[in-house]
């Protein structure tokens, strides 16, 4: 790009901060500064406006009508297990690990799966995951496709971590990373920050868009030549959940639903967890913040809590709707954060409190475009840990707890 086409961006948008410290860089990292602005999606400003805000445009909400629970699963395990795995074995399931995000609140400087939670051996998140999911290979006789979502900032890391572990014992032919987008993060007047006179701040734009960029990195297709029907994604950090879960998936196809969710009971009616809902009728995801107090504690006739089923972040969605969704903007979503970056006479600010937005999609709108999302229950303590901070709820050590429990060795 030149910088006469630059200008004429940066100024459309209220931007021409971003070329003020222009004329003191070097040639390369000129061309640089331009290429980033080439890429930047203006249109995320947008979502500033009042009007637009996702979090302001949520439908009715009321309490979900069914779900299979664990009693429900446990009267019908063989049934679903012996159809999950038959769709496994006929290679119709793949499926998709988010590992973009930069665990900011577990405060380690490498891709969150490179964290060793071993206590007496090695054994890193990714060794976790991927250990779980050869349980169901073993099972099926056949290898699973896994697909790994990075982000610009974590890619090569994770990369080479990989293989130099040796893909844990994973067949490699089976694996493949893609790069999602990033997006600019800006201060509360919506400008965007500078990270370095030369670098414009920018940041993973949220767990939303894995599909778009399994798309655009030429993978849907090859999944479709495989004959792949079903996709379970699931997140980097909960080092107990299932994954290809044969009984998840067989109980999804038996209730003809589109889409499914692994979901847990909430501890207590204020758990920070999005619940599953219904909205306008359709399923969906309300955020806990998004709860009023009363609806946080509505109970059903039977005494339970009316929005009592907590997302993990492990779905199973069919590929065709997918494509059906990808066709349509998801919400932005803006969250405040602290935004290391400059000032205008170029030095370092690194707040202790938040001092910007980011923009993010999150996969949890997917839902919504639904017609049918199956909550499927499983038993939290066997399922759901999760490493989100470094202590106290969801933390190595609640995960440490949880995985000698269930008799991982660590
Ligand atoms: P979280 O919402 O926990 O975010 O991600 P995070 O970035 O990992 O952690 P914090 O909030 O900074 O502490 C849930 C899942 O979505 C993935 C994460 O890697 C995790 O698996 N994710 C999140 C992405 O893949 N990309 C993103 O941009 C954000």
């Amino acid at each position: 790009m030149i910088f006469e086409k630059a200008k004429n961006i940066v100024e459309k948008y209220n931007q021409e901060h971003l070329l003020y410290f222009y004329d003191e860089l070097t040639g390369t990292e000129q061309a640089d500064l331009l290429n980033q602005i080439e890429k930047i999606d203006f249109s995320l400003l947008d979502s500033l406006k009042p009007e637009n805000k996702a979090d302001t445009k949520k439908g009715k909400i009321e309490p979900l009508t069914k779900a299979a629970t664990i009693a429900d699963i446990q009267q019908n395990a063989e049934k679903y297990r012996n159809i999950g795995i038959e769709e496994i074995r006929k290679g119709k399931v793949a499926t998709v690990l988010l590992a973009g995000g930069q665990g900011t609140r577990l405060g380690f400087d490498k891709p969150k799966g490179m964290f060793n939670i071993g206590v007496n051996k090695e054994l890193y998140i990714f060794e976790c995951l991927i250990n779980n999911l050869m349980d169901v290979v073993n099972m099926a006789g056949v290898w699973i496709p896994l697909l790994i979502m990075t982000s610009e900032k974590n890619n090569e890391d994770t990369m080479n971590f990989f293989k130099e572990k040796n893909y844990f014992g994973y067949n490699s032919d089976y694996i493949s990373f893609f790069v999602q987008d990033m997006a600019p993060s800006v201060d509360f007047d919506g400008k965007i920050y500078l990270e370095s006179k030369s670098r414009i701040s920018l940041s993973p734009n949220g767990n939303g868009g894995w599909f778009s960029s399994i798309v655009r990195a030429g993978l849907l297709d090859k999944l479709k030549a495989g004959g792949v029907e079903w996709l379970n994604v699931f997140s980097v950090d909960n080092v107990l959940q299932r994954i290809a879960d044969p009984a998840f998936i067989g109980a999804v196809i038996k209730s003809g639903s589109q889409s499914g969710s692994k979901v847990v009971a909430k501890t207590n009616p204020s758990e920070r967890v999005g619940a599953m809902c219904l909205e306008n009728g359709m399923p969906s995801i309300i955020e806990y913040y998004e709860l009023t107090e009363e609806m946080a504690n509505q109970r059903l006739e039977n005494g339970e809590l009316a929005y009592r089923f907590g997302v993990t972040l492990n779905y199973l969605f069919r590929i065709d709707k997918l494509e059906d969704i990808n066709k349509v903007k998801l919400p932005v979503h803006i969250v405040e954060k602290k935004i290391p970056h400059i000032d205008e006479n170029g030095c370092e600010i690194n707040s202790e409190v938040p001092d910007g937005y980011k923009f993010e999609t999150l996969i949890l709108d997917m839902i919504h475009m639904y017609d049918s999302c199956l909550p499927y229950e499983v038993d939290r303590r066997k399922e759901f840990a999760p490493v989100k901070n470094a202590e106290g709820v969801d933390s190595v050590d609640t995960a440490r707890e949880l995985l000698r429990e269930n008799g991982v060795e660590i």
